[in-house]
Formats: C-alpha cells, sequence, structure tokens
C-alpha cells in the first residue's frame, strides 16, 4: 500500500498557508517532519450577515486588513522564527478573485522578503488533504466527496495530484443549495448550519422532497431543483415557525440522501475500501450519521477532518502547499484561477 505522505522524498518543511478564496481569513503553520504547529481564523460572518450572503467586495477588503496581522498571531501562537519559515503556500484559485488576489499578493510580497518560494494551491486539494492533519490519516487511494459552497464532487484520488473527477453537480452546489433555501425560510447566513438546527425540530413525515438525478445511473448531482422546490412550499403552505422546521427536514433529508446514495455507487465503481468527506457540508451531522451507516454497510473506512478543518482554514493551504513546495516557480508574478478543475493539477 502506498503511503498517504512521502515526506522524505520531498524533503522537510515549514510553510506557512494563507486560505483567502471567499469569506475566511485561514493562516497556518504546518511543519513537514513535526506536523501542524498553528492555526488561526477570522470568520467575516457578521460583515455579510446584513446582506443574507458574501459581497465579493467586502470579502478582499477585510481579507487586506487581516492576514498579516493572523501571520503575526500564528507565528506566536507556533513559537516559531519567521527565519524558519521554508515557503508559503496561497489559496491561487478557485474562488472569489479579488479574495484570492488579496491573499495572493500578500503570500508573494512575504515570500519575496523573506527569500522564500511561494506555492498557489487548489483550494479543494486543500480541502480534500485536510483529512492527513489527522492522527487517524487515509491511505491512497480514496474515493472523495467534497462538498462546499461552491463545489459538489465525487473523485477517484490515487494520490496527490491524481484526481479522476467521478460525478459533480450540474448547476448549484450543495452548500449553495443549503444557504439559498435558509434565505427561502428566512433563516439567515450561513445557512447550513441554520437549516441543520431548525431540522432538529422538522416533523419527519411532514413532507417529502425530490432526490435529484437519483432516477437515472451516474455520479453527478444536481441542487438547484431542490431549492426550488423549497421555494414552492414555503409559496403553497402557511409559514409557522414549525413548518420552517418541517421544510428545513425535508431538505436537508433529500440533500444528505441524495449525497449518500451517489456515494455509494462511487465505492461500488471503485471498488475502494476508504471514503474521504471534506468542505463545508462535511460539518453536517445528519450527512454524517447517514454516510458512518452507509459505510458501515459497505465494510468501507470514513474519514474526514475535525469539524473545524472541514469549513475554510489555513491549516489545509499549508498543508497541501508542504506537499507541492518543490513544485513553486521563483517567478514573482501570480495569476489567480477563480474557475479551476481539480483535474488539471499536476502529481506530486
Ligand atoms: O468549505 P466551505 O467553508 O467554503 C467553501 O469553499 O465554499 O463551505 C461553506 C458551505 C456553506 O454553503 C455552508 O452553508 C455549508 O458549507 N455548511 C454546512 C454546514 N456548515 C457549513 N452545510 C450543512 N450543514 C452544516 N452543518
Ligand atoms: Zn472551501
Amino acid at each position: 500500500m502506498e503511503k498517504a505522505v512521502s515526506k522524505r522524498a520531498l524533503g522537510p518543511n515549514r510553510v506557512l498557508g494563507i486560505e483567502t478564496s471567499c469569506d475566511d481569513t485561514g493562516v497556518a503553520i504546518y511543519d513537514s517532519e513535526q506536523g501542524l504547529l498553528g492555526h488561526a481564523l477570522y470568520s467575516q460572518i457578521k460583515t455579510h450577515q446584513e446582506f443574507g450572503g458574501v459581497v465579493p467586495e467586502l470579502a478582499a477588503r477585510d481579507h487586506i486588513r487581516k492576514v498579516i496581522p493572523l501571520v503575526d498571531v500564528v507565528l506566536k501562537q507556533a513559537n516559531c522564527d519567521r527565519k524558519t519559515i521554508t515557503g508559503v503556500a496561497y489559496t491561487s484559485g478557485p474562488g472569489l478573485a479579488g479574495a484570492l488576489l488579496a491573499g495572493s499578493a500578500v503570500a508573494k510580497g512575504l515570500a519575496y522578503s523573506w527569500g522564500v518560494p511561494a506555492i498557489g494551491v487548489h483550494h479543494m486539494e486543500g480541502h480534500m488533504l485536510a483529512p492527513m492533519l489527522e492522527e487517524n490519516a487515509p491511505e491512497f487511494p480514496f474515493v472523495a466527496l467534497l462538498v462546499s459552497g461552491g463545489h459538489t464532487l465525487l473523485a477517484e484520488v490515487k494520490g496527490v495530484g491524481e484526481y479522476k473527477i467521478l460525478g459533480q453537480t450540474v448547476d448549484d452546489a450543495v452548500g449553495e443549495a443549503f444557504d439559498k433555501t435558509a434565505k427561502i425560510l428566512g433563516l439567515g447566513y450561513p445557512g447550513g448550519p441554520a437549516i441543520s438546527k431548525a431540522a432538529e425540530k422538522g416533523d419527519p413525515k411532514r413532507f417529502t422532497f425530490p432526490r435529484p438525478m437519483t432516477d437515472r445511473p451516474g455520479m453527478d448531482f444536481s441542487y438547484s431543483g431542490l431549492k426550488t422546490f423549497a421555494l414552492n412550499t414555503v409559496e403553497k403552505e402557511l409559514i409557522d415557525q414549525q413548518t420552517v422546521c418541517d421544510i428545513a427536514y425535508a431538505f436537508q433529508d433529500a440533500a444528505v440522501d441524495t449525497l449518500a446514495i451517489k456515494c455509494k455507487r462511487a465505492i461500488l465503481h471503485t471498488n475502494s475500501k476508504r471514503l474521504v468527506v471534506a468542505g463545508g457540508v462535511g460539518a453536517n451531522i445528519r450527512l454524517r450519521e447517514q454516510l458512518r451507516s452507509l459505510t458501515e454497510k459497505m465494510r468501507c473506512e470514513l474519514y474526514y477532518p475535525r469539524i473545524e478543518f472541514c469549513t475554510d482554514n489555513g491549516a489545509m493551504i499549508a498543508y497541501a502547499g508542504s506537499q507541492r513546495l518543490h513544485q513553486a516557480s521563483p517567478d514573482l508574478s501570480f495569476q489567480v484561477k477563480p474557475r479551476w478543475s481539480l483535474e488539471d493539477l499536476p502529481p506530486v
């Protein structure tokens, strides 16, 4: 069996990671020999809450204000002299262009002034490798379910950079559907945790939502219809607090069930023994319960990052950067990639 991380082949390194792809500023330091040395996160939720969703321009401006103070916090927390940092990793895509530019510019500037290489990291590769930060890290190969605000995909993973997409959403991402449905139900932003909380009080028998694209073969997803189904239900019903909870239950049940059905197909298709779940929706308790029972039945091991590393964070970027530091180019210019397929990444 191939080992998950071949540290010696890549050489020891200590990487500062910077995440700014959306509404969280995350900074961390990962050492290839000692593991995660420190991490800190600044969430912009309060900034965007009054607008009911992320305002890209405000996100970019807030990242600019917060990155450097967070770098100082993490260096102190890790009790680490900046001269021991051997590389700087930053999220170069996919994500909001302005937010990505803010983190990339700071990362390149720091790397230049510290005389170390800078490496641009794919945000979804960061999510996918986040479980490697845990003591019980998965070995390759595995099937990955990546579920976030911008992505919903299943991939066959043979090693770092060896990704084959088995299926992905043809419209909205599952996290986006959680956020939009929460808005329809007046539950606010971010929608995932809000729906999950409301669903706890929901009546499981009151509404049944469809399971999109499960009546045909394949591993693609569609989530825009579920959000519309929620909207139509809201328009038909007299909306009181209980009805909001009942709709939240039915939506979550359908969203999660659909993910589990496609995971089962992916495990059968690849004959995989391991399923890795990452991205913000991976924090959903109902999804965790359902995948636990599925993988137990299929005799498959299930891996997650710890809850705080399911959503955006600097630790996953520092880790992915540590794996790819040897691929860094000395070129000082940089290009952010708001859209970027995982399959375009080179192997390590
Ligand atoms: O990975 P992430 O932090 O950022 C992106 O890369 O998009 O994911 C954020 C998404 C949001 O759509 C949020 O509503 C969803 O993850 N989310 C959840 C939960 N916690 C966060 N969705 C369902 N249940 C949760 N507990
Ligand atoms: Zn993310």
